[in-house]
C-alpha cells in the first residue's frame, strides 16, 4: 500500500510542477488548470489510501468532504471581478486547515498516543500555527477590504509598525522558547492568539492598490506553512506542494511589486492607497468630449490603434463588443494592437484571461514593455475602462503615490481616446492628467455600450 501511495505522491508532485509550468502562457493555461486539478484529485485519492486512517474515520472525512464543498462549489460561481476576494478567502481556509491540523497534531504529542514532541517537531509545528493562522485573519481581512466590506482605506495609528513588529517578535520568542524546551505547552496558545492578531494587524494599515500584491504575500505564507505541516506529519508531498505554492505565491509577489515599482517593505509598512484630496476637485478642470460617431471617425482614419483595457472593460464586460470592434478594425486594414499592464484589473493577468475568452488572438497582446516604444508611433490609443496604469503622474509628478510605477504611456500616442462614465478616479484614488490633455478625448459612457456604438459605426451599419 506504502508504494501506492508514494507513486500517487509522485504522480501529483509531477503533475503540480506541469501545472505551473502549463499556466505560464494563455494558449496553455487551460491544460495547466486541469492539471492542478488531477493533481490535487491524486494527492488526496493517495491520502485517503493510507492504512494509518482508521476505517471508522472515513465517515467524518466523508463529512468534511461534505462541507468543503458546500461552501467550496457556491465560491466557484462568484463573478471574475470577485475572484481577488474569492482567492484571499481560499487562502484562508488553507491557512486554518494548517493551523488547525498543528494544533492537533501538538495536543496529540501530549496524550501518549502521538509522536513524542521533539525539539524539531515543536518549531516545525510553531512555524505551521503562525504561518496559518496569521494567513487566515490576514486573508479573511484582505477579504474584506476588496469585497468593501471592511474600510478599503489604509487604517493607520501612531507607532502602528512598533506595535506590529512587538506582536511579531513576542510570537517568535515564543516559538524558540517552545523550540528549546517542548515542555512549555502553555506558550502554544499564546503563539496562536499572536498569530491570529498579526494577521489582523498586518492587513490594517494596507489598502487599495496594494491589495494583490498582499494576498500574493499570503498566498506565499500559507505554502510555507504546509512546508512546516509536511514536516510535521514527514509528508514529502505537502513539503514539495507546499514549496512551489510558497515560492510560486513570492515570484508572484515580486513581479507585482516590479509592475508597481513598489519595494515589499514600502507594500507592507507604506500605507499606499488613499485616496487624495486632489481627486475630488477633478470637476475643476476642463476635458473635451466626444461623441462614439467622433471617436469612430477618428479611427477610421488611423492607421495603428492600441486599445489599452482596464478594470472598466471587466466592470462592463465589455470584452466580446471590444473583439466586434477589433474585426471591423482589421477589416479595414488598421493595424491593431492590444497593451498589457500586468497590474490592469483587480487580478493578474485579469486583462488576458477576458480577451481570451473573447478569442482575441494573442499573438495581438503585447506586453507593457514591449508596446512603450512603439507608442509615439501609434496614430490613437483606445483606453477602455483603464485611469492608473495610463496615468503619466506615474512618470511625472513625484509627489504621486503611484510615481515610479510603470505605465503604458498612450500619453505619447497621438491622439487618446479614454472610455470611462465619469471622472472618478480608479483604484489608487488619484486624478489623471492624461484626461486634461490637448490630445484626450473623453468618450463618456459604460464601457460595453461605448464600444459597441463604437463597433457599429466601423461595421459600415450606419453609413460609413
Ligand atoms: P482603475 O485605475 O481601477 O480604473 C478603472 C476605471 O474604469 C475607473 O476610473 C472607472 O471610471 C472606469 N470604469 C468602471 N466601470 C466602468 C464601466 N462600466 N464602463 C466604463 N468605465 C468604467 O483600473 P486600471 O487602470 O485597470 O488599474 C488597476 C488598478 O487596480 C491599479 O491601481 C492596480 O494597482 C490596482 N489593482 C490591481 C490588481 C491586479 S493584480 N490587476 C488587483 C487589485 C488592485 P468611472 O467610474 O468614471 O467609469
Amino acid at each position: 500500500m506504502n508504494t501506492w501511495i508514494q507513486i500517487a505522491y509522485l504522480v501529483a508532485t509531477a503533475l503540480f510542477i506541469l501545472a505551473l509550468k502549463w499556466m505560464n502562457s494563455p494558449e496553455t493555461a487551460r491544460r495547466g488548470v486541469i492539471a492542478g486539478v488531477a493533481a490535487m484529485l491524486v494527492a488526496v485519492a493517495g491520502t485517503l489510501i493510507n492504512p494509518a486512517i482508521a476505517v471508522s474515520n472515513y465517515k467524518w472525512i466523508a463529512l468534511a468532504i461534505v462541507i468543503g464543498s458546500v461552501i467550496g462549489v457556491p465560491l466557484s460561481w462568484v463573478p471574475l471581478t470577485a475572484v481577488p476576494q474569492r482567492t484571499a478567502l481560499s487562502h484562508a481556509f488553507g491557512g486554518l486547515a494548517a493551523g488547525l491540523v498543528g494544533v492537533s497534531e501538538f495536543y496529540i504529542s501530549f496524550s501518549g498516543s502521538g509522536m513524542e514532541l521533539s525539539s524539531f517537531r515543536a518549531g516545525a509545528l510553531c512555524m505551521e500555527v503562525l504561518l496559518g493562522f496569521l494567513t487566515f485573519t490576514g486573508s479573511l481581512m484582505a477579504a474584506g477590504k476588496l469585497q468593501e466590506i471592511l474600510p478599503t482605506r489604509p487604517i493607520t495609528f501612531r507607532g502602528q509598525n512598533i506595535v506590529n513588529i512587538g506582536i511579531l517578535a513576542a510570537a517568535v520568542i515564543g516559538c524558540v522558547a517552545l523550540t528549546v524546551n517542548p515542555s512549555y505547552a502553555i506558550l502554544f496558545p499564546l503563539i496562536i492568539v499572536l498569530a491570529l492578531a498579526f494577521g489582523v494587524m498586518l492587513i490594517m494599515p494596507i489598502g487599495g492598490a496594494d491589495m494583490p500584491t498582499v494576498i500574493s504575500i499570503l498566498n506565499s505564507y500559507a505554502g510555507l506553512s504546509a512546508v512546516a505541516m509536511g514536516f510535521v506529519m514527514d509528508n514529502k508531498l505537502l513539503i514539495t506542494a507546499g514549496a512551489l505554492d510558497g515560492s510560486s505565491g513570492l515570484i508572484l509577489s515580486i513581479i507585482m511589486c516590479k509592475a508597481m515599482n513598489r519595494s515589499f517593505a514600502n507594500v507592507l509598512f507604506g500605507a499606499f492607497g488613499q485616496v487624495q484630496a486632489s481627486a475630488t476637485k477633478a470637476a475643476q478642470k476642463t476635458v473635451k468630449s466626444a461623441t462614439a460617431e467622433d471617436a469612430a471617425q477618428i479611427m477610421e482614419q488611423a492607421g495603428s490603434v492600441v486599445i489599452v483595457p482596464g478594470y472598466g472593460m471587466a466592470v462592463a464586460q465589455a470584452q466580446h463588443r471590444v473583439r466586434e470592434l477589433y474585426d471591423h478594425l482589421t477589416k479595414r486594414g488598421i493595424n491593431v494592437k492590444f497593451a498589457i499592464h500586468p497590474v490592469a484589473g483587480r487580478m493578474p493577468g485579469h486583462m488576458n484571461v477576458l480577451l481570451a475568452e473573447a478569442d482575441i488572438p494573442y499573438t495581438d497582446l503585447v506586453e507593457m514593455d514591449d508596446i512603450n516604444p512603439e507608442m509615439p508611433q501609434v496614430d490613437v490609443a483606445l483606453v477602455v475602462g483603464a485611469n492608473d496604469v495610463v496615468n503619466p503622474a506615474a512618470r511625472t509628478n513625484k509627489s504621486s503615490p503611484i510615481y515610479g510605477m510603470p505605465i503604458i504611456d498612450v500619453d505619447k500616442a497621438k491622439t487618446v481616446l479614454a472610455i470611462k462614465r465619469s471622472m472618478n478616479p480608479g483604484f489608487a484614488g488619484i486624478d489623471n492628467e492624461l484626461h486634461y490633455a490637448d490630445k484626450t478625448l473623453m468618450v463618456f459612457g459604460d464601457a460595453k455600450a461605448v464600444v459597441g456604438d463604437l463597433a457599429k459605426h466601423l461595421s459600415g451599419e450606419n453609413g460609413h
